[in-house]
């Protein structure tokens, strides 16, 4: 018995010494780090915000986070705020939470009549009157307070401390050069394990003007990668493999070619810039563990199938690559807090009879972001979204059942 109390009393002493705590400025409620954002903001701007502290917009995913977040701004007198759940459709399985590890079958507190993504694809949390607690769609236009999150840490004594790990940022070395730097800091080069974490890098660097920084794995293809610091690869970027090496690099800026956050190959001797990772707490310099197991990947069959899809995937004009002979039209989402980059690579359509246009929305309400008109093959076109969707509607006007290949193109989800 006795022994049980010392047990007790130890482990609670230990507790007490783990000091949790939260980074940025954000407040520590419930075990979660949130901080309020009262000046009204869209969607697109709210996700904005807290993806630049590394973070998305507030989830609640049990009944006690929910009533935590409701008395967490019930004292400002506002009556609803954006929360971190985008909806593709109108049950609770196309319902995505931000940090995209999951749908609201997993916990959801939609008031009555809801999910119905056709009054809004945004969801909002409502603070007053008989709603009060309850989930909303709402047009994501619209304007709100919200509420971004960022994950609990332990305090360390370094600069940059996000959900338990301590990161370090270094000036240019090639791969082999860059992991005994990170060594000799008791860390290793980064492995990134969440598109939480690959959002949190990229926004360490959101005052820095480099295009690309090395992260710690090497790609033996398309899907696998092996990280420096022998954890297991159970989250990928990788946009493209095999051009000019194996070892990774992330873009840190959205180009034609590169988007940003996103992962490419280069090669092992290069100079970049690269960041360092540990976990909190007393510096471990023991060696590297074995390598990983592998994951799976995922690519839309390139065929017309009408309707939403979500990011990455590949679209291509009905009955690609044959002559297509009907219109088309696509929707094209990603998490609440990403953009969509979209690249046709091959255009070979009726002019301006067949067009492909191309609207930064959900509908052909939204802007038109370009109409794609041509009769060229091979080639590059780029579009990125301002919000999480494009729509494409390709038209089909000629009539002509020959001749015509149509287009195929790639998305992909994009910060
Ligand atoms: C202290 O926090 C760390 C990190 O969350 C955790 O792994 C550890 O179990 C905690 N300590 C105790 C004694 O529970
Ligand atoms: C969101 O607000 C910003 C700034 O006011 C504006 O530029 C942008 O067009 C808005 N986006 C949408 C989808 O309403
Ligand atoms: C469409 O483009 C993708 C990406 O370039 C390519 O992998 C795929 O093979 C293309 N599909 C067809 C049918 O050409």
């Amino acid at each position: 018995m006795k022994f049980i109390i010392y047990l007790f009393l130890f482990i609670t002493a230990c507790y007490a010494s783990n000091n949790t705590i939260c980074t940025n400025g954000f407040d520590l409620i419930n075990n979660k780090c949130w901080k309020l954002f009262q000046t009204p903001a869209n969607h697109t701007i709210a996700e904005r915000t807290c993806t630049g502290y590394g973070g998305t917009l507030f989830m609640a995913k049990t009944a006690i986070d929910n009533r935590a977040v409701g008395n967490y701004v019930n004292s400002f007198g506002i009556d609803r705020i954006w929360m971190g759940v985008f909806c593709i459709g109108n049950a609770k399985s196309q319902c995505y939470f931000d940090d995209q590890v999951g749908s609201t079958v997993i916990y959801d507190n939609f008031a009555p009549g809801f999910p119905n993504a056709g009054t809004g694809r945004c969801v909002y949390y409502a603070l007053s009157g008989s709603t009060s607690g309850l989930w909303i769609n709402g047009d994501c236009m619209e304007s709100f307070p919200y509420v971004c999150e960022l994950p609990t840490t332990h305090s360390d004594y370094c600069d940059y401390n996000f959900n338990d790990h301590c990161y370090f940022l270094n000036d240019e070395l090639s791969f082999s050069g860059a992991q005994l730097q990170c060594q000799s800091l008791c860390s290793n080069l980064v492995s990134i394990h969440s598109a939480e974490e690959n959002r949190y890098i990229t926004s360490l660097y959101s005052q820095l003007s480099y295009d690309f920084i090395r992260i710690g794995g090497i790609a033996s293809s398309n899907d696998f990668v092996v990280w420096a610091d022998g954890s297991v690869m159970d989250y990928s970027n990788l946009e493209t493999f095999g051009t000019g090496g194996n070892c990774l690099k992330m873009a840190l800026k959205s180009t034609d070619y590169h988007s940003r956050g996103s992962w490419y190959t280069d090669d092992c001797s290069t100079l970049a810039h690269f960041v360092c990772k540990r976990p909190i707490g007393v510096p471990d310099c023991s060696g590297t563990p074995p390598p990983p197991t592998v994951p799976p990947p995922t690519m839309a069959p390139p065929t017309c199938t009408s309707g939403v899809h979500v990011a990455p995937g590949v679209i291509s004009s009905p009955n690609y690559p044959n002559y297509y002979r009907s219109a088309c039209a696509y929707t094209l989402t990603t998490y609440g807090s990403n953009k969509i980059r979209l690249t046709f690579n091959y255009v070979y359509t009726y002019p301006n009879y067949d067009p492909i246009d191309i609207y930064d929305g959900d509908s052909t309400d939204a802007p038109l972001l370009y109409s794609l008109n041509r009769q060229s093959g091979g080639g590059y076109w780029t579009y990125t979204s301002t919000g999480n969707s494009i729509y494409v509607n390709f038209r089909y006007t000629s009539g002509q059942t020959s001749t015509y290949t149509g287009f195929n193109a790639t998305f992909y989800s994009v910060f």
